[in-house]
């Protein structure tokens, strides 16, 4: 099935190809997400019109340059967060030759303290970091999102992937569990590459709040 539909899915920047050749045989790399979320996260934005994009975990900037190729049809900007050092270089390098260093500012540093500091209202927010910071960095994610904004995370299916390490599937099993049980949020799960939530955000905290309060 997967050879069938990516026979139709076109990248949307010439790198992108190359980072998959180049990365596929690397193990010193955690994986990028498939052509097909790439594909999903630039229909997404551009869905939506976001143009403040958040992302965890850059990688070598494979995901990054999908993103970066949406928010240049919305006139946005991408930020992306990854703690991991020699990457960061090699992400400084392929966005100059992806033709998106204007658009991506990528931050080295650990999410969980870089995150916390961020002023901004993001419209979309992608996590894709270590697994451990699904449930960790959850509400501060959560505040962070503009109402009407979409949370998306990766992998979230790794619970039931006997491939995955089952410490990595719990962490995106608590992070499902507090999604589906958070009404402040409209969420479903879709069978793309390891699984994504795609979480939209319907209800602010004022009103979370309120509603506790009066039932309670
Ligand atoms: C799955 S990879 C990201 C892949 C990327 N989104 C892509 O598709 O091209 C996860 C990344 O999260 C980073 N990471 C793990 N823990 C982190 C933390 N605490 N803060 C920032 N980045 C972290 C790792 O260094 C790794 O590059």
């Amino acid at each position: 099935m997967l050879d069938y539909l990516r026979l139709f899915l076109d990248r949307d920047n010439p790198l992108l190809i190359n980072l998959e050749v180049n990365s596929a045989d690397r193990n010193d790399i955690q994986p990028s997400v498939e052509p097909e979320l790439g594909k999903f996260l630039g229909l997404l934005v551009r869905l939506t019109g976001a143009t403040r994009v958040l992302e965890i975990g850059t990688g070598i900037g494979y995901s990054s340059i999908w993103l970066g190729e949406a928010v240049r049809a919305t006139g946005g900007k991408v930020v992306t967060i990854d703690n991991h050092e020699r990457t960061h270089k090699e992400v400084l390098k392929n966005l100059v030759e992806a033709g998106l260093s204007d658009v991506v500012e990528p931050l080295l540093g650990n999410a969980e303290e870089i995150v916390p500091a961020l002023t901004d209202e993001w419209d979309i927010i992608f996590q894709d970091g270590g697994k451990y910071l699904y449930p960790l960095l959850y509400n501060e994610l959560f505040l962070r999102l503009k109402q009407g904004g979409l949370l998306i995370a990766d992998d979230t299916l790794f619970r039931v992937n006997p491939d995955v390490r089952k410490q990595l599937g719990v962490y995106t099993d608590e992070y499902n569990k507090r999604v589906f049980s958070d009404s402040r949020l409209y969420s479903t799960i879709l069978p793309v590459g390891h699984g994504i939530t795609v979480s939209l955000k319907v209800k602010n905290d004022m009103e979370h709040d309120n509603a506790i309060q009066k039932n309670g």
